[in-house]
């Protein structure tokens, strides 16, 4: 039984969302006649409409002017192309700051930020957070009931350039937060250990937010720190959402930023009525930037899950803010389109329509180029998709069905990332090392927090689980006691919610379903590794090791050379009905973390259906009208897929495809497989 489909995104376009973001303030009304022209003969069929645009419709305090929007709505609907409507508030104007000079944000060096440019706002902000609920309220009350709206699109990016403000405001409004998580002064010192070094608090006003210190700040209020940090910009949204809801109940989103490290996006996600992101990945390194889109899709469609999620913003051509902003080359993002479609998105929108003629953006180019549209290549390929994707309709609301996980935790990264340890460490490159083998071996993933209910799951990986807490520990032991699978990478187990060491031997609360405790640690210089073997094949270590002692678990493997020589480097635990792993040191080489990967798969019996040559990327969407199976070549040369168990018809091409068949590179199949 494939499972039931997704609801739609909103009923009232029940179709792959195709379009971006639309800046009609930006350009002279009878651009805006050539715009929906130019839109239409793209098969475009939404567009996001005024995220910029507060000081245009709100020009002095109070005074608003909705009279070019009204046109701007009525022009869209006559050519039925459907909005996604922003609530502007991204980016309040000069007025709002001079007048409200304290909303402006203060970093920890204790500079106070100001406006020309965007975002200028404190997250801690009052003035801010009425001011932009009011405008928000102002949009809804005024177009709730537009015949073009099918979604509110609130704010922008929260936290992209402004995460954090050290200002008056912010620090009152941390202290009112600690008092609600710690109720009592003594929580507090005791949850941050504030008898070290001699920072016991004696009142509330003493406590700052971690500002510049003479030296390593305190890392258990660095954390506190930025939970309320990723909690204020949620008030934003909240707030902005709230006066929408009292005039329209359409579906709601904001676009986040994948693994945005300030944004702890899965406390955010039953606010999102569905969830999308702007996915920019770095475009020179073709296959790398791929993997990394996958990742951040599939963390995106994890905020949530229960729903199909929507591309929100991607550059048709290059970026303008990259080191070095390489050009898609032709098919590109045709199939960097195809592979959002892949991972569950049911929008594909880009940002912008128009390429802007002034501003800091005129050098990232819009759909439309400043050349016009005439013998565009990049216009070319825009008509072509959108041809395409309105004959893919049977794919809205399939999904992604998959049996393995990898646990992803903002918390954790926020701790693991902290100075002060004996080695640096970067938990995204460690999670993607994970996730590259997967996707190499074309098994899907979701990306669920350590809290999460992992009963769908055959196995779950959890890398550098540095930071666990007693409930999300004792979840993930029942989980495995359940009969549940557990890969767990080094440096897990380390510390609690608070920073604070577990006692006893890492990994603390897991130690149980591993069957082992790990007595110390070994950091290793750059230019170092120690040789070891997992099941008889060699597999040298760098940068990470770990000196442990088996309590149950048995030995796959060894560390052969340096003080650990001889101790284990990889276990496996029967604990309960389940299985655990673990892995004891960083492999010097992705291919042997990829082997020990493989070795755990096969023993869940995960086998992907489908033998993909270099560079193709598998993966399959499943719903009510089939299951459809997308084959991407991501590589730079020729590759190919192996289709035995499985054939279908191409519902681009119409043809029927089995046996080998051949993938020119950016070339994309989407088959309704069939046995
Ligand atoms: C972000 C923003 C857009 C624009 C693009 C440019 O995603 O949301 O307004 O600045 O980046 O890449």
């Amino acid at each position: 039984m494939p499972p039931r489909p997704l609801p739609l995104l909103n009923p009232a376009l029940p179709v792959i969302w195709y379009g971006g973001d639309y800046n009609p303030e930006q350009w002279p009304e009878e651009v805006w006649i050539e715009d929906v022209r130019l839109m239409k003969e793209a098969g475009i069929n939404l567009a996001t409409v005024g995220v910029f645009a507060w000081s245009r419709l709100e020009p002095r305090p109070g005074e608003f002017d909705f009279g070019w929007l009204d046109r701007v709505l009525d022009l869209l609907h006559a050519h039925g192309i459907r909005v996604c409507l922003a609530t502007a508030t991204a980016s309040p104007p000069p007025w709002f700051v001079h007048r409200h000079p304290e909303s402006a944000p203060v970093t920890a060096e204790g500079v106070r930020l100001t406006y020309g440019s965007r975002q200028c706002y404190s997250p801690a902000s009052r003035a801010y957070r009425e001011a932009a609920a009011t405008l928000a309220g102002r949009m809804a009350e005024r177009y709730a009931r537009h015949p073009a709206l099918v979604a509110w699109h609130i704010n922008n990016e929260l936290g992209c350039h402004v995460a954090e403000c050290h200002g008056e405001e912010s620090t009152r409004g941390f202290r009112e937060w600690l008092r609600r998580r710690h109720g009592t002064l003594d929580a507090l010192n005791d949850a941050w250990g504030t008898a070290f070094w001699s920072q016991g608090y004696s009142s509330w006003e003493e406590i700052n937010t971690p500002r510049r210190t003479p030296y390593l700040p305190n890392g258990a209020q660095a954390l506190d720190f930025r939970r309320y940090c990723s909690d204020l910009l949620l008030d934003i949204y909240r707030a902005e959402l709230a006066a929408v809801r009292r005039h329209s109940e359409l579906p709601a989103t904001t676009n986040l930023m994948g693994f945005h490290r300030p944004t702890d996006y899965f406390s955010w996600g039953p606010d999102l009525d569905f969830a999308s992101w702007d996915a920019y990945p770095e475009p020179h390194d073709t296959l790398g930037g791929a993997i990394w889109a996958g990742f951040s899709h599939d963390l995106t469609r994890g905020v949530r899950p229960d729903r199909p999620w929507v591309l929100m913003e991607q550059a048709v051509a290059s970026t303008n803010w990259n080191a070095c902003g390489m050009t898609k080359p032709p098919g590109r993002m045709r199939a960097l389109s195809y592979q959002a479609l892949a991972h569950g998105a049911d929008g594909i929108l880009f940002f912008q329509f128009r390429t802007s003629r002034y501003g800091m953006e005129k050098f990232l180019p819009g759909l439309v180029p400043h050349g016009g549209t005439k013998g565009s290549r990049v216009w070319g390929e825009v008509c072509r998709l959108g041809a395409e994707l309105a004959r893919l309709g049977e794919l809205v609301g399939s999904q992604a069905a998959n049996q393995v996980a990898i646990l992803v935790s903002w918390p954790n990264r926020w701790g693991l990332e902290q100075a002060g340890k004996p080695q640096a460490f970067d938990y995204p490159a460690e999670l993607l090392a994970v996730y590259e083998r997967l996707w190499r071996r074309g098994i899907g993933v979701d990306m669920v927090p350590p809290g999460a209910n992992l009963a769908a799951y055959s196995l779950v990986f959890a890398p550098c689980l540095y930071q666990i807490g007693e409930a999300d520990a004792a979840r993930l032991l029942a989980y495995v006691e359940g009969g549940g699978a557990l890969a767990l990478g080094w440096f897990s187990g380390v510390v609690d919610e608070s920073e604070r060491a577990h006692l006893g031997g890492y990994p603390g609360p897991l130690a149980a379903a591993i069957g082992a405790v790990v007595e110390e640690w070994h950091a290793l210089p750059p230019n170092r590794e120690w040789a070891g073997e997992i099941g008889g094949r060699p597999c040298a270590v760098r940068h990470w090791a770990e000196a442990v002692h088996t309590r149950g678990a048995e030995v796959l493997g060894s560390f052969r050379e340096g003080p650990l020589a001889g101790r284990p480097l990889a276990l496996r635990h029967r604990h309960g009905r389940g299985l655990a792993w673990y892995l004891a040191g960083k492999p010097s080489a992705a291919e042997d973390l990829g082997r020990w990967i493989d070795c755990i798969l096969e023993e869940r019996g995960l086998r992907a259906e489908i033998a993909a040559g270099p560079d193709v990327e598998v993966a399959w969407r499943v719903g009510g009208h089939g299951r459809f199976l997308f084959l991407i070549n991501h590589g730079e040369a020729p590759s190919h897929v192996r289709l035995h168990a499985v054939e279908g018809a191409d519902l681009l091409d119409g043809k029927r495809y089995r046996g080998n068949v051949p993938l020119q590179p950016a070339e994309v199949r989407v088959l309704r497989a069939g046995a």
